[in-house]
Formats: structure tokens, sequence, C-alpha cells
């Protein structure tokens, strides 16, 4: 069966203490899952003590994001292999805050990808429209377009040990979370154009949806086909409302 994954992404928040009390809190609630992974991208600083914090708990920690580059003069660069070496597990990599507030370019999300996968960090790869290209009816090109870039320089490889995040950017940190039709009808895009380069890859292909999840509509949303988890922001830095998303997840696999 298809891997199920919730992860939380903590963006530009937390600090020793609150890590700390936040991991604590969750793990008081937290019952692992067979058949589901549950993980947080937290600030690279803090990968080192998010590994400790999580160390046998089947949590996995993960990034938010990587150099394009590998070493040398690249002054306040953080390679996938130093994030590696830290304790990620996982990278976010071309988050729509990333694509529009610094600039990550569909090619520079692509050699990202790459880098994240060669240090041995499961890539999720985040695609996503904005409003305006939903209301242009656009949606379906643009998300087609965010994967082709990355599925043309890695092709099949790019479909193994990797993840998928649809976000449309519209939902992100604003309430406004898609329907559970409108997530399926664009996961069932993303599968499909995964499925013109290799079919048994595209049908194993973990593929979460963010934007605005909270435990109040995770079980509606996980219960479409084609979405296999979620992408979490606001909602996980709050251990009762993440943990009731896990278990929106849990109770699909019991
Ligand atoms: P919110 O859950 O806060 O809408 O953020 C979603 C997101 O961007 C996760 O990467």
């Amino acid at each position: 069966m298809r891997r199920k994954l919730v992860v939380g992404n903590w963006k530009l928040n937390g600090s020793l203490a609150a890590n700390a009390a936040l991991v604590a809190a969750f793990r008081q609630r937290f019952l692992p899952a067979t058949g589901a992974v549950c993980g947080v991208c937290v600030p690279a600083v803090y990968l080192a003590q998010a590994a400790e914090l999580l160390a046998n708990t089947g949590i996995e920690p993960g990034a938010q994001d990587l150099s394009r580059e590998v070493r040398g003069a690249f002054t306040g660069e953080v390679s996938a292999a130093m994030l590696a070496d830290v304790g990620a597990k996982l990278c976010i990599v071309g988050h729509s805050e990333r694509r529009a507030l610094f600039g990550d370019t569909d090619e520079q999300v692509a050699v990202k990808f790459g880098r994240a996968k060669a240090a041995g960090l499961t890539p999720i790869l985040c695609v996503g429209e904005t409003l305006a290209e939903r209301e242009a009816g656009v949606t379906d090109a643009v998300v087609i377009r965010q994967l082709d870039a990355v599925l043309a320089p890695h092709g099949r490889a790019a479909l193994e040990n990797a993840v998928v995040a649809y976000e449309p950017v519209w939902a992100i940190g604003t309430g406004k979370t898609a329907t559970s039709e409108q997530a399926q009808s664009v996961h069932a895009v993303i599968r499909a154009r995964l499925a013109k380069v290799d079919a048994g890859l595209a049908a194993e292909m973990p593929i979460l949806y963010g934007g605005s999840v909270k435990a109040a509509n995770a079980a509606e949303l996980f219960a479409m086909p084609d979405v296999d988890g979620g992408l979490v922001g606001g909602a996980s830095l709050d251990a009762q409302e993440f943990v009731g998303i896990w278990n929106a997840m849990r109770a699909r696999l019991n």
C-alpha cells in the first residue's frame, strides 16, 4: 500500500525552549501507526535538537529548504549533506514561500530536488497555483509545469523515494482549505502526469495536501483516494491540533 505521511512545517518559528515544549506535548499524545510516517520540518539550526528530541519516536526530522550548492564559497548556505549530517530525513523543496518570496525558479527547485536525493534525504516537492492562476483556469497547467521542471532532468529517478505536496497558494495560512474535491482533482492530475513517466512508481508516490489543514478538516481530505496525507503549517505548532491531524490518518489505517 502507498505510504501515508503527515508532516509539519514549522516555518520561521521556534526556539530551543519552545521546541522542547512542543515536542514533549506532542510525544505525550502521539501513537505511531503502521503504514504512515509522521515528520516535522524545522528551521535548519534546530535540526540537531529535533533529531535528539525525536529519537526513538518514529517521527522523522526534516528541513524546509536546502542549498543548490554542494560546498565552497557560498556564504550563508546549508547543503543537503549538512542537513542529513545533523539528522534530517526529509526536506521540503520548492515551497511556494521560497518560490514567491525568495525567487526560487522551477529550474532551481529541480537542482535542489536532485541535491536532496543525492544526500539521501526524501524530498517533499511542493507544487501549487496562486489564486489568480486558479481563477484564470490554469491550475492543472501550472502544477504540470512545476512537476515537469523536475521530471525533465531527473526522469524516473524523481519518482523514487520522493513525495509530492500539492499546496494551493491561496489556501496557505489563510484558513481557506481547498475542498476535498478540489484537492482530489489536482492530486489525480499530478498522479496521471507521474504515471506518464512510470505508472508503477506513480501509483506508489505519496501525494500530500497542504493549505490550512486542521484536525477538523483532515479526515475529509484524507478520505480522498489520491490524498496520501498532509503538509501542515500553522496547525503543526499546536500539539493537540497536530496530533488530531495525525489521528485522522491513523483512523484510516486501523
Ligand atoms: P498552513 O497549514 O499554515 O496553511 O501552511 C501550509 C504550508 O505551507 C505547509 O507547508
